[in-house]
């Protein structure tokens, strides 16, 4: 299962111009439009994912500042729940010296997050589908995470009816995570954003908050 109705990313660049349907333009000039702003980079999704997107997806400037915070040159930083890829593709495009791998359970979201990637040729960038539970942690260096599990007490702003509404849910994953947490080395960063308390490790020090504490940044102890 590979194929969804919805995308709206244009016809692929390169492909247009190996036709000769346009004059070639440097790749990154296509980039740059699609990062310059959140209404932008939504646009090449469909209309029932930009509407989602101020509750959802990471804004651009937040993905930009942590993604900072996170790429140490070589280093391979993981998105916990990836959703359409914004927080990954964004960092891969403002950091190519790091790269950036997001998990999803949600195959519709893993799908488009795929296709931007290709879209926006970056290479620094891999999409896996599964389960954060399916995941080894120790083969990444950093962790980003946008209060992944919240939506299991949410149904208010569920991404769809495809998931289940279960504190215990909640509470399975977020142990889950937080064990995972404990198991990694000494100066592995981690950002959360909009983020309780009980997923952090007690070991992780801030490092720095935004004043009003929805964006922080920590390093294990
Ligand atoms: C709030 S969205 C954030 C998306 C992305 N990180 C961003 O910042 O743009 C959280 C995502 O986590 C995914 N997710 C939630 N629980 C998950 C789990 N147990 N395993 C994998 N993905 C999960 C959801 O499907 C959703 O797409």
């Amino acid at each position: 299962m590979d194929a969804y109705p919805f995308s709206h990313f244009p016809p692929v660049y390169h492909d247009q111009v190996k036709t000769g349907t346009i004059v070639p333009l440097k790749t990154e000039h296509i980039n740059f439009s699609i990062f310059r702003t959140d209404a932008d980079f939504d646009l090449f999704y469909h209309e029932h994912f930009q509407l989602m997107s101020l509750k959802q997806w990471t804004p651009l400037a937040i993905a930009r500042k942590a993604a900072e915070f996170l790429a140490e040159p070589g280093s391979k930083v993981l998105d916990i729940g990836s959703g359409i890829g914004k927080f990954c593709l964004t960092g891969a495009f403002f950091n190519p010296e790091a790269t950036f791998f997001g998990v999803e359970q949600r195959h519709e979201l893993y799908h488009y997050a795929k296709v931007a990637k290709n879209y926006t040729q970056l290479e620094n960038v891999g999409f896996i589908h599964a389960n954060i539970t399916q995941i080894n942690f120790k083969e990444f260096d950093h962790f980003y995470f946008y209060n992944a599990f919240y939506e299991n007490i949410d149904q208010k702003n569920a991404i769809d009816d495809t998931i289940e509404t279960s504190y215990s849910l909640y509470t399975y994953y977020t142990e889950y995570l937080l064990a995972a947490l404990k198991g990694v080395k000494t100066g592995t960063r981690l950002v959360t954003y909009q983020c309780l308390d009980e997923v952090i490790d007690i070991n992780f020090k801030l490092a720095w908050s935004s004043e009003n504490t929805l964006l922080r940044m920590w390093i294990k102890e």
